[in-house]
C-alpha cells in the first residue's frame, strides 16, 4: 500500500502548452485513479490575463481527454477537475506574483490544503530563472512548516557553463532539496529495474566489471523527425536533446558504483561520481570518438520523412546533428578499458531504447571446429523500447547426435508478469515529489558532470563547423560512419530491428 501526500496544491506554469496536456494531466488523473493524490488537492493553472478557471478547467479537460492512456472514469476526472484554479501571473510583473500569493493563502484555507505547494515549471527553458526569481522574492520558497518544491524540465542549460549559471541562480533563491529537476527516462519502470536487477541479485554484480564486460552499446533511436519543432531542436541537437540527460541516466545507473543505501543521497552521489570520472577528451579525441549526422528525405512506413534541412524553422544550411554516436571510457577501476558506445537519432529504421551488455567471449579451444559466425555473442539486453524487456543472449547446442551451437535468448517482458496500466512514465515521478523523495531526480552536480562529459563535443564542432557531418536517409539505421567507430575498435553495433 502506497502512502498518500500531504495535502498540496499543485501549481503549473505552462498549464495551457503541450506538456501540461500531454504528460502532467493524464499522469495527475492516473494517479487519482489509483487513489495516490492526496485527499485534500488542488490544481492551480497559472495563466496569461483574463483566463477564467472555467476556461482553465475546459483546456485542461481538453488535454485529459485528447492524451489519457487509459478510459476515463467521470467520477474521477469530476474529482480532479473540481479545484481547478486559474491564476493570472507573469514575470514580467512583479505585483502579479505578490497577488498570486495572496490568491493561493486564501485557497488554501478554503481547501485546507495546509500551505505545501508543488510548482511546476512546464515553460520554456528562458522562463525558469524569471519564475523562480519571482518565486522567491515573494517568500514562496521558504519552507515554514509547510514544504515549497520546484519541479524543472530539461533542458538544464545548453552547456556546461549555462548549466553552472542556472544551478548557481537557483541555488541562491532555494536549496537543493526543493529543486526536483526532471528526467521522464527515470520515470520507465526498466530504467528503475536497472538498479535492481544489479543490486538484489547476487549472479550480475560479481560480473559487473571489466574482467567479465567487453563492453557496453546504448542505442537511443527514434522513428519520428523533428516534426514541428524544427527551431527548438536546430538550435540544440541531439547530443544536448538526448546525451546528457536520457542517455547519461541510463549510462550511470548501469555504470555506478552500488550506494551504500538506497535513498536519494547515496543513489545521486554514485551517479554523479561515475558521471565525473568520464574521460575528458581533447578536440582531436572528440572528433575522432564521434560521428555526427543529419538526415536527409526518406520513407519510414508509409511516412516520407522530408529533409531534415526543409524542416520549419530550421535555418538554411544548418550544421545541427540529429544523429551522434559516442565513444566514451570511464576511468575508474570498474570500467577501465571498457568502451561505452553510445548513439542516438532521428528518423531511423526503428524505435528502440536498449542497454546493451556484451561479455567477453568465453575460451573457445573446445568447439573449434564450430564457426565463429555460428557463435552468438553474449549479450544482457535492457529494453524500454519498443517494450519493456530484460533478455539474455548464450548460446546452447542445437539438438542432435553432434555438438552444433547456435545463439538463443531468454526474455524477460515486464508486461508478462506484472500488470501494467499504460502510464505517462510521469506518475511516479509527480507522487516522488508529492511525497518528497528526490532519489528519481537530478541533483545540480549529476547535471554539472552530464555537461562536463559532453563539453568536448560541444567544442571540437563548433571548431569543425560542418566538416564531418555526415547525411543519411530517413528511414535507414543512421550514417554508415557510425559503424567504422565500432569496426575499428574489433567490435560491431547489435542489429536492431
Ligand atoms: C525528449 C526529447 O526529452 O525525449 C525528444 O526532447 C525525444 O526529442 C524524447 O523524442 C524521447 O523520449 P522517449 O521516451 O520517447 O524515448
Amino acid at each position: 500500500m502506497q502512502k498518500k501526500p500531504d495535502p498540496c496544491s499543485f501549481i503549473i506554469f505552462g498549464a495551457t502548452g503541450d506538456l501540461t496536456h500531454r504528460l502532467v494531466i493524464p499522469a495527475l488523473y492516473n494517479l487519482a485513479a489509483g487513489n495516490l493524490l492526496p485527499d485534500k488537492f488542488c490544481v492551480v493553472g497559472i495563466a496569461r490575463k483574463g483566463m477564467s478557471s472555467d476556461q482553465m478547467k475546459d483546456s485542461l479537460m481538453q488535454g485529459l481527454r485528447k492524451f489519457a492512456t487509459r478510459p476515463l472514469d467521470e467520477a474521477v476526472v469530476t474529482r480532479l477537475f473540481e479545484c481547478v484554479t486559474s491564476i493570472e501571473a507573469d514575470p514580467g510583473d512583479p505585483p502579479s506574483f505578490d497577488a498570486m500569493n495572496e490568491r493561493l493563502d486564501k485557497l488554501e484555507t478554503a481547501r485546507g490544503t495546509g500551505g505545501n505547494r508543488l510548482f511546476y515549471l512546464a515553460t520554456p527553458p528562458r522562463a525558469f530563472l524569471p519564475i523562480s526569481q519571482q518565486l522567491g522574492r515573494t517568500g514562496m520558497l521558504k519552507e515554514n512548516g509547510a514544504w515549497r518544491r520546484l519541479v524543472i524540465e530539461k533542458p538544464f542549460g545548453t552547456d556546461l557553463a549555462s548549466a553552472r549559471a542556472l544551478n548557481a541562480e537557483l541555488l541562491k533563491i532555494m536549496d537543493e532539496h526543493q529543486i526536483y529537476r526532471i528526467d521522464h527516462y527515470l520515470g520507465k519502470e526498466t530504467v528503475q529495474n536497472i538498479l535492481v536487477l544489479r543490486f538484489a541479485n547476487g549472479m550480475f554484480e560479481p560480473i559487473w566489471n571489466r574482467n567479465h564486460i567487453d563492453h557496453i552499446q546504448i542505442t537511443v533511436e527514434e522513428k519520428l523527425g523533428v516534426g514541428h519543432r524544427g527551431g527548438f531542436y536546430d538550435a540544440t541537437g541531439a547530443l544536448r536533446d538526448m546525451v546528457p540527460n536520457h542517455l547519461f541516466q541510463l549510462m550511470s545507473l548501469v555504470a555506478m558504483e552500488p550506494p551504500t543505501r538506497f535513498d536519494a543521497h547515496s543513489v545521486r552521489s554514485e551517479k554523479a561520481e561515475v558521471l565525473t570520472a568520464i574521460q575528458t577528451q581533447s578536440e582531436q579525441e572528440a572528433l575522432h570518438n564521434s560521428v555526427r549526422g543529419q538526415y536527409r528525405a526518406g520513407r519510414i512506413g508509409d511516412t516520407e520523412i522530408e529533409d531534415f534541412l526543409k524542416t520549419p524553422d530550421v535555418k538554411p544550411g544548418s550544421t545541427t546533428e540529429t544523429y551522434v554516436a559516442l565513444k566514451l571510457m570511464i576511468d575508474n577501476w570498474r570500467w577501465a578499458g571498457v568502451p561505452f558506445y553510445l548513439r542516438t537519432g532521428k528518423a531511423l529504421a526503428h524505435k528502440r531504447t536498449e542497454v546493451a551488455i556484451k561479455f567477453k567471449q568465453a575460451p573457445l579451444a573446445m568447439f573449434r571446429d564450430t564457426a565463429v559466425d555460428r557463435l552468438s555473442q553474449n549479450y544482457l539486453v535492457i529494453s524500454t523500447a519498443p517494450t519493456e524487456t530484460i533478455e539474455l543472449q548464450f548460446n546452447a547446442k542445437i539438438p542432435g547426435p553432434s555438438i552444433t551451437i547456435d545463439g538463443v535468448e531468454m526474455k524477460f517482458r515486464y508486461g508478462d508478469y506484472f500488470r501494467v496500466d499504460p502510464s505517462t512514465g510521469y506518475e511516479t515521478l509527480i507522487y516522488d515529489c508529492m511525497i518528497g523523495d528526490n532519489i528519481l531526480f537530478q541533483r545540480a552536480d549529476g547535471v554539472e558532470a552530464g555537461w562536463q562529459a559532453v563539453q568536448p563535443f560541444l567544442d571540437a564542432w563548433t571548431s569543425a563547423g560542418g566538416r564531418g557531418l555526415q547525411p543519411y536517409k530517413a528511414g535507414s539505421e543512421g550514417p554508415e560512419a557510425a559503424n567504422a567507430l565500432l569496426t575499428r575498435d574489433g567490435r560491431s553495433w547489435r542489429k536492431l530491428g
